[in-house]
């Protein structure tokens, strides 16, 4: 087990949370596409970037809202082409990630945004499967891989990627949904989640981003998913948060992203203290930590600045996370008993 010691030296609260144990459960792989990693890529697969330098790419990170960011987000997966790609950025996340407390990550992954591309199903997911697989033993976080459609497109396709997944026997966790919300509600893939679930794998859905709180009543409902990926706008729906909190129903809330994708004005007007007073079991989570200005320790350190949260109230997000995860009873009550040991390391 970790020593945790005086976290007196440590200068900066984001430091000081970084040795929190905790599970990150809403991020992207490819939103840890760093610039610098891009300019790498670009070079190595001779890619012709339209952007002047790393600076001229970060000042372009400016978002107006979800659809403004996922453009970016599309265009520089342009890089991404060999299983060596793919195994780069994943394992350039596991290194950061362990940087940050984190010690179990179920990570996203959109297989559609690749073999769009031309690129073969295959060669992404052994580059990222590989990086995957060693991670334990290299740093010390578990994880799982949930392959996640893209619902701008059509149920078709996201159909016949997850039985491409299924046929090419990859190690997946579960399956969830992402990309444009507003216009896409969950109901169309009724089927696809259906067969996902039927395959064992575990189910998820953003829900509640952008999108109306009957867009997580439908995730729940039709989908049948176990945790929401996002759902800060259940607050507008007094029964849906009884229903969550009364079924302890996950949500994995992205601070930074949401302030940065302007769903809310401000961290200081974030919802996510609000939303554990109601007894809503929150976790906190980076999202597209190169796109947004920060990785899940610097969304703990951020919060804990602005709303004044003390060690407990971090502890109890960290347990919330592991309590979130698709975990085995043993490694769980390891992890929770890291986060208890971390408590009372703390002064
Ligand atoms: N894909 C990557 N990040 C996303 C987000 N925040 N919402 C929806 N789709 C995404
Ligand atoms: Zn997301």
């Amino acid at each position: 087990m970790p020593q945790y010691g005086s976290l007196a030296g440590r200068r900066t609260i984001t430091e000081r949370v970084a040795t929190l144990p905790k599970a990150e459960l809403h991020l992207h792989l490819e939103g840890t596409l760093e610039p610098e990693l891009i300019f790498e890529l670009a070079a190595r697969n001779r890619v012709r970037l339209p952007y002047a330098s790393v600076d001229d790419l970060r000042r372009r990170y400016a978002f107006t809202d979800l659809q403004s960011f996922l453009d970016l987000y599309y265009a520089n997966m342009r890089v991404l082409r060999t299983a060596q790609d793919f195994r780069d950025l994943t394992t350039a996340y596991l290194a950061r990630a362990r940087q940050a407390g984190v010690r179990h990550a179920e990570v996203f992954f959109d297989p559609q945004a690749h073999t769009s591309r031309g690129v073969p199903l295959a060669e992404a997911l052994a580059g990222v499967t590989e990086a995957l697989s060693d991670s334990e033993r290299e740093y010390g976080v578990s994880t799982g891989l949930v392959v996640t459609f893209l619902r701008d497109l059509s149920a078709d396709s996201a159909m016949s990627t997850l039985e491409s997944v299924l046929d090419l026997g990859s190690p997946v966790l579960g399956v969830g949904l992402d990309s444009a919300e507003m216009g896409h509600p969950p109901a169309k893939f009724a089927e696809v989640f259906a067969r996902a679930r039927a395959e064992g794998l575990r189910c998820v859905a953003h829900a509640g981003e952008e999108g109306p709180p009957e867009y997580i009543t439908d995730a729940l409902d039709v989908l049948r998913v176990e945790r929401i990926d996002h759902g800060v706008r259940c607050l507008e729906d007094d029964g849906l948060v009884e229903r969550l909190v009364r079924d302890r129903i996950p949500l994995t809330v992205c601070p930074l992203s949401n302030v940065r994708l302007r769903v809310v004005d401000d961290l200081a007007a974030h919802p996510i203290v609000r939303m554990r007073d109601r007894g809503l079991l929150v976790s906190v989570n980076s999202d597209d930590p190169s796109y947004f200005g920060g990785y899940v320790d610097e969304n703990y350190g951020q919060l804990a600045r602005e709303f004044g949260l003390d060690a407990s109230t971090l502890a109890e997000l960290a347990r919330n996370s592991f309590e979130s995860a698709f975990l085995e009873p043993p490694r769980r009550d390891a992890l929770l008993a890291e986060v208890a040991a971390w408590r009372q390391a703390v002064t």
